[in-house]
């Protein structure tokens, strides 16, 4: 049995507490988070034994095997190296760190002490995307020539997910001084990942980016709300294509859509979650000349906790690992650089 102990009982802990539920073979063991009524009525939901308000009491009180770490991203750090320390396998929220800085740091320290580290890039679960890899990877599109990928969402527009002014987890996400890297932090990583996942390394970014005015003052209570709301960065990849990436939470009419093209000389390929997250449109071969495009059912494939799992049983680190969320944290460095100097910046 794999004892799990989840660190950060907010929102996002009810996805990881419900998936491993639903896995033989573990067992969640402890619930831990800074606010103490949060930790309690979350263990209480999920039937966990044990309650903590602070990571290396729980990592000291209840034997676990691995921690689960959903904190809110400015402690993903701290909370990570914690358990890495005492040798705890980790599934860590994205983005991996704050910076690149840390989150090599986090990287070393995984590999240095031989844990399973996983970053939780969940649209990985979609199968769309690894048929999408494999087949930009096989050959099927060609040469890689052009990419247009963007993660719209539209919470600072709508209430459709709850009302941004009200909860803590909406404030810390617009806020530089409570960590948060702003949309490129919270779903900009996630379309980096998914675009180069598919289509190929980020070589260099030329990246604007944009806080617009939410309140007066731009400020509700301890929050400055002055991290970055939009984002449109073209990208060169290692491959020699170029492409555009953009993302925002301005983006009205989309509660969450994540779309990637990628154009080959001799196909294209279209993965458009809103559409679906198990078919792809491809475009190849004969369909070239008529500019027609099939749907392509995919096979399934394990999501981030299966994954995380079957790792911790068979020993094998699956993907994304912590180098990978590295990686792409150096990708976020080299947006917000470029940003700064007004030009393109090499990854
Ligand atoms: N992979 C995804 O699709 C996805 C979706 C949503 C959120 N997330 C990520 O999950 C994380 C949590 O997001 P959320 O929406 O649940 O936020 P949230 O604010 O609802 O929850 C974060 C919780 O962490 C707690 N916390 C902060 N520092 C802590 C520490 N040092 N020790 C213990 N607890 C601590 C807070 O008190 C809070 O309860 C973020 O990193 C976010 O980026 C990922």
């Amino acid at each position: 049995m794999i004892k799990i102990g989840i660190v950060g009982t907010g929102g996002m802990a009810s996805a990881h507490a419900q998936a491993f539920r639903g896995i033989a073979g573990c067992k969640l063991v402890a619930a831990c988070d800074v606010v103490k009524g949060k930790a309690r009525s979350f263990a209480k939901q999920y039937g966990i034994p044990a309650v903590y308000t602070d990571v290396e009491e729980m990592l000291d009180g209840t034997p676990v095997d691995a921690i689960a770490n959903v904190t809110s991203d400015a402690a993903h750090c701290p909370v990570s190296l914690a358990a890495i320390g005492r040798g705890k396998h980790v599934l860590c929220e994205k983005p991996l760190a704050v910076n690149y800085a840390e989150a090599k740091k986090m990287a070393a320290a995984a590999k240095r002490k031989g844990i399973i580290n996983m970053v939780n890039f969940s649209y990985r679960n979609a199968p769309a995307i690894h048929k999408a890899h494999e087949l930009v990877n096989g050959g099927a599109i060609g040469r890689v020539i052009h990419v247009e990928a963007s993660y719209l969402q539209s919470w600072l527009s709508s209430t459709h997910w709850g009302d941004w002014r009200k909860g803590s987890a909406w404030l810390w996400r617009l806020s530089k001084g409570h960590g948060s890297g702003g949309v490129l932090g919270d779903i900009g990583v996630h379309i980096l990942d998914f675009a180069s996942y598919a289509a190929g390394d980020i070589k260099q970014v030329n990246c604007d980016l944009k806080t617009f005015t939410k309140v007066k003052g731009d400020r509700i209570r301890g929050y400055k709300l002055d991290a970055c709301d939009s984002a449109v960065i073209g990208v060169e990849l290692a491959n020699g294509a170029i492409g555009t990436i953009h993302t925002s939470r301005w983006a009205t009419g989309h509660v969450n859509s994540l779309l990637l093209r990628i154009y080959g000389d001799k196909g294209a390929i279209v993965v458009d979650l809103d559409r679906s997250y198990n078919e792809l449109s491809v475009c190849r071969g004969k369909d070239v000349d008529k500019s027609k495009w099939r749907s392509l059912r995919c096979r399934r494939t394990p999501d981030m906790y299966h994954r995380f799992v079957k790792s911790i049983k068979t020993g094998e680190n699956d993907q994304p690992d912590f180098a990978r969320g590295a990686a792409i944290q150096k990708v976020i460095d080299a947006c917000f650089a470029s940003d700064v100097k007004g030009r393109a910046v090499s990854v």
